[in-house]
């Protein structure tokens, strides 16, 4: 049996239900109860509750109130729920910050910011961190022997950054950690004799700013990472004082593709990873937003490689996006059961009840100003809520992956702050994304990996625009290939060490010039308006943005250039090393390219579909599997009618009929199917 444990053994069942902020209704008669009946009529089994409740708890410095909170989880225990209870640091009361001014956060510009928002606290003082460690302590030795609880939700969406002076101080003692308290070593680090920039002393190191130092990128990525190890400690600040009173599962709620943190690291501390999705559904139907999203719960999942927590998402449309498009009916589902599909062992929503004021009065929510059951929306949600209580099975079940990406943060925002290339976008994400794709339109499962990972279960890692590459990655990298892997990067790659010095001796850096048999000479990045063609056998695709000229030094050539005066050069090889094989996409496409290479190599290699059978146009599937048996959610991303067709008998999990041959697909459809093993 390849299963994990329950995430919580107090509730061995999918957690359904989401944020609950009944603080700001306390005052409207008869809401709670109103509330309790509607959360049974939901279906939902679990509220996450006093994520925005630290001045309820505690409404002076020191002078503490539980009593909204003793009742709340009473009221939903008595109710047969149960509760997420969160730490309340993601946001302060105002007393705190009146107070203590020291605790609010300082601008990259040194500006001292005002009380207000979220997220508005400095993360090193003593001072907030004193107060998080009193309030968690507290809430621990409270509930955490109550059976309610079933687990901790630390603070909210950790991110942002505080430039002030304790700030500033703790940076310099941990880059006296990192550099030995050499500033020799650092200056070397930083190529610091450009334009005259060593420094001679530590107090002469400041965060990056846009109107001070911006342009020692050693500087800046050791900043990020200062950052992050930052918002890392003050969690395990929070978590410290829970774990005096109480052992329970503890999360964080993680943010899509969020650079500010290295999540990898932060889910080290973690029970289970919890992420907030808010895709922008409907806006290309074309599926590039899907398989993005898809793209974010394989990260998320593979940071612990178990099943994770969709904390958040919206029963309907979000508020903040630019344009807040309704899901259409059947689209809640297909995404929560998308999340489920790469791992998921919960679909939680923000917000149960939606705000009568202030900003997110217009943020989807289970139930709406109308205060009762009988909308689209809430009908759907308690539909959900019913098939998730018929998925025991499925719960803590696997996902096996046999082709890996590698994503690692440090390779991200070196790429954002490398200044050439397109400077204001390199797309990234996106081409990570159309990469993705021809494993997502296949029913392909896939890991996300770091750089520290191991390797050795996959065979095809791909590796887009791997720009930073450490000495340990090419070690790695080498063996991978000459051991039997097949190993996919692009353009850029190899170019900066962890520094983001650049690799001497020709791109890509060290032995990956062996291991892909090209050398990188020059790179051309083109206008808008810029195309160039590639032909590939019988066929041309267009390049645009980036055209590398490489050389092919034992590569095969599999396709060239045919347009500008690097016409006839090779853009497209593969070079066989060791028992695998190293292919080289010198220029990006569109995706059609891509398509067809990766559509080779999955045949070629062997890699295994999620479904036996065959995907009619904008279906998609995805498996978990128990060992014995495996879990196959199909979906159909279309808003027109589709199909898929099975070669064996599966068994759909809601209706218990069998599903052999061909299955019609409506739009938006999602289906759960099962199969023996
Ligand atoms: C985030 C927060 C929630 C809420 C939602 C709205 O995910 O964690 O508190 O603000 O956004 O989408
Ligand atoms: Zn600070």
């Amino acid at each position: 049996m390849k299963k994990h444990d329950p995430i919580s053994p107090l509730f061995p069942h999918f957690i359904y239900g989401g944020d609950y902020n009944p603080d700001q209704w306390l005052d409207t008669p008869g809401i709670i109860d109103e509330d309790m009946r509607l959360m049974k009529l939901s279906h939902c089994n679990t509220m996450t509750l006093g994520i925005f409740s630290w001045v309820r708890l505690e409404p002076e410095d020191g002078k503490y109130d539980f009593s909204y909170l003793d009742n709340m989880i009473a009221k939903i225990a008595e109710n047969g729920g149960k509760v997420i209870l969160s730490t309340p640091s993601g946001s302060k009361p105002a007393w705190m910050s009146e107070k203590y001014p020291e605790i609010l956060r300082t601008t990259e510009k040194q500006q001292k910011r005002l009380h207000g928002g979220r997220h508005d606290h400095c993360l090193t003082s003593p001072v907030y961190r004193r107060k998080v460690r009193e309030m968690n302590e507290r809430l621990a030795e409270r509930y955490g022997g109550n059976d309610a609880v079933i687990a901790w939700h630390i603070s909210n969406e950790y991110g942002g950054e505080c430039h002030c002076e304790l700030c500033q101080g703790a940076f310099r003692e941990w880059l006296k950690k990192k550099y030995g308290g050499s500033l020799d070593e650092l200056n070397k680090a930083y190529w610091a004799s450009f334009w005259s920039h060593t420094f001679t002393s530590w107090s002469q190191l400041h965060s990056p700013s846009s109107i001070g130092e911006n342009r020692i990128h050693g500087l800046s990525i050791d900043w990020a990472r200062f950052v992050s190890d930052q918002t890392i400690d003050f969690m395990k600040n929070e978590i410290k004082a829970l774990r005096k009173y109480s052992d329970k599962p503890v999360t964080t709620n993680f943010m899509r593709f969020y650079s500010g943190i290295d999540y990898r690291k932060m889910a080290k501390e973690l029970d289970v990873v919890s992420w907030d999705s808010y895709p922008h559904w409907h806006q290309n139907d074309e599926g590039d937003e899907y398989a993005g999203v898809a793209f974010d719960h394989d990260i998320f999942r593979s940071y612990k490689s178990k099943p994770f927590l969709l904390m958040e998402s919206t029963p309907s449309l979000p508020n903040w996006h630019d344009i807040n498009k309704l899901k259409r009916p059947g689209v809640n589902r297909l995404g929560a059961l998308q999340a489920v599909a790469h791992g998921a062992d919960s679909v939680q929503y923000f917000q149960f009840r939606k705000s009568r004021g202030c900003s997110e009065k217009f943020h989807g929510a289970i139930v709406d100003h109308c205060g009762h059951e009988n909308t689209r929306v809430f009908r759907e949600v308690a539909e959900l809520g019913k098939t998730l209580e018929g998925l025991d099975e499925v719960l803590g079940s696997v996902t096996e992956s046999e082709t890996a990406f590698l994503y690692e943060l440090d390779n991200r925002l070196l790429i954002d702050t490398a200044q050439g290339f397109n400077l204001k976008d390199k797309k990234y994400r996106e081409t990570c994304v159309r990469h993705y794709r021809p494993f997502w339109n296949r029913g392909i499962n896939v890991d996300v990996r770091g750089y520290e990972e191991d390797f050795s279960k996959y065979k095809l890692i791909i590796a887009p625009m791997m720009y930073m590459v450490t000495d340990a990655l090419i070690e790695k990298i080498e063996r991978f290939v000459r051991e039997g892997g097949i190993f996919v990067t692009t353009y850029m790659a190899g170019m900066v060490d962890e520094n983001d010095l650049c690799r001497l001796g020709g791109f890509p850096g060290g032995k990956l010039k062996e291991v892909f048999g090209i050398w990188n000479e020059e790179i051309d990045s083109l206008y808008p308006q810029d195309t160039n063609l590639v032909r590939i056998g019988e066929k041309e695709y267009t390049a645009v943005d980036y055209c590398e000229i490489i050389h092919a030094e034992g590569a095969q050539v599999l396709g060239t250039y045919e347009k500008d005066f690097y016409a006839g050069c090779p853009a497209l090889c593969c070079n066989s090393y060791g028992k695998g094989k190293a292919y080289y996409i010198a220029f990006r496409d569109k995706g059609e390219m891509l398509d067809d290479l990766y559509d080779g190599i999955i045949r070629e290699a062997g890699i295994k579909r999620s479904l036996d059978g065959t995907l009619g146009e904008g279906v998609v599937s995805h498996s978990r599997t128990d060992g014995e048996t495996d879990f196959v959610f199909v979906g159909n991303y279309r808003a027109s009618g589709s199909y898929f067709e099975t070669n064996k008998e599966y068994t759909d999990m809601e209706s218990g009929e069998k599903v052999l041959g061909r299955r019609e697909m409506k739009p938006y459809e999602s289906v759960i199917l099962k199969l023996k093993r």
